[in-house]
């Protein structure tokens, strides 16, 4: 569970996060006018695609998965992931992977991003400096054990992040920008509407793989948003651009 306002997060962290993605769109945008003009002149005499945004490249979107890995669910959102060939972020519990380490080791293999959402979904905010790294350190360890690979994103229970804390590995925040309130609702159909109507391009979609109406949404919403041109990516590529 997050947050139970509806975006889920301040509106300065929604700032700042818009303010990030923003400036590199901007960039991006630019550094990718100059080598495609050929590309949109052919897409303009074809007439607009929706598929594609102002900057002519696919709208992308991120789906994102908290407190998993779930026994049953997370598997069946793989099945559907792969054969929708979509790539989403899983933010583990590491209370949650023992007994689970098989699904870790598939979420990492089948090409998605995993990271953390420390170990017994704690606010960072009211631990010790000793607390608050433990339950990040201890997650990130479980989860580089299975998959062999750093952990190098951590999605704070709550939205609650301490921007100073310092750990032996730098983490970086991902919020979210869309709030499914999923865990609250748990109606495919009003899940699938809600973020259908809401969804813009570069949003951050919260959800958690850890019921069956939020599988059966997930895929839906896929199946819709890539008939009205969306790209899935995991969250790196959004935050990073
Ligand atoms: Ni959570």
């Amino acid at each position: 569970m997050e947050n139970r306002n509806r975006t889920g997060i301040p509106g300065w962290k929604r700032g700042l996060l818009t303010a990030v993605v923003g400036i590199g769109m901007v960039l991006a945008a630019g550094a990718y006018r100059e080598q495609s003009t050929e590309q949109e002149q052919a897409e303009t005499l074809a007439g607009y695609d929706a598929a594609e945004s102002v900057s002519g490249e696919k709208k992308k979107i991120a789906l994102t998965f908290d407190d998993g890995p779930h026994p049953v669910y997370t598997e069946q959102l793989l099945d559907g992931l792969s054969e929708r060939n979509v790539k989403a972020t899983f933010f583990l519990l590491g209370c949650n992977i023992e007994g689970n380490e098989e699904i870790v080791r598939r979420i990492a293999e089948e090409g998605h991003l995993l990271g953390n959402h420390t170990f017994y979904h704690v606010d960072i905010t009211k631990l010790s400096r000793e607390e608050a790294c433990a339950e990040i350190l201890d997650t990130s360890s479980k989860i580089t054990e299975i998959t062999d690979q750093p952990v190098e994103y951590v999605r704070p229970p709550f939205g609650n992040w301490n921007q100073d804390l310092e750990c032996e590995v730098m983490m970086i925040p991902v919020f979210w920008t869309v709030d499914t309130l999923d865990w609250s609702t748990r109606n495919a159909d009003r899940l699938v509407e809600e973020v259908v109507s809401e969804v813009e391009e570069n949003d951050i979609i919260l959800m958690h793989d850890s019921y069956d109406s939020t599988v059966r949404a997930a895929l839906r919403i896929i199946d819709l948003l890539q008939a009205q041109g969306y790209e899935f990516v995991t969250v790196d590529e959004l935050i990073l651009e």
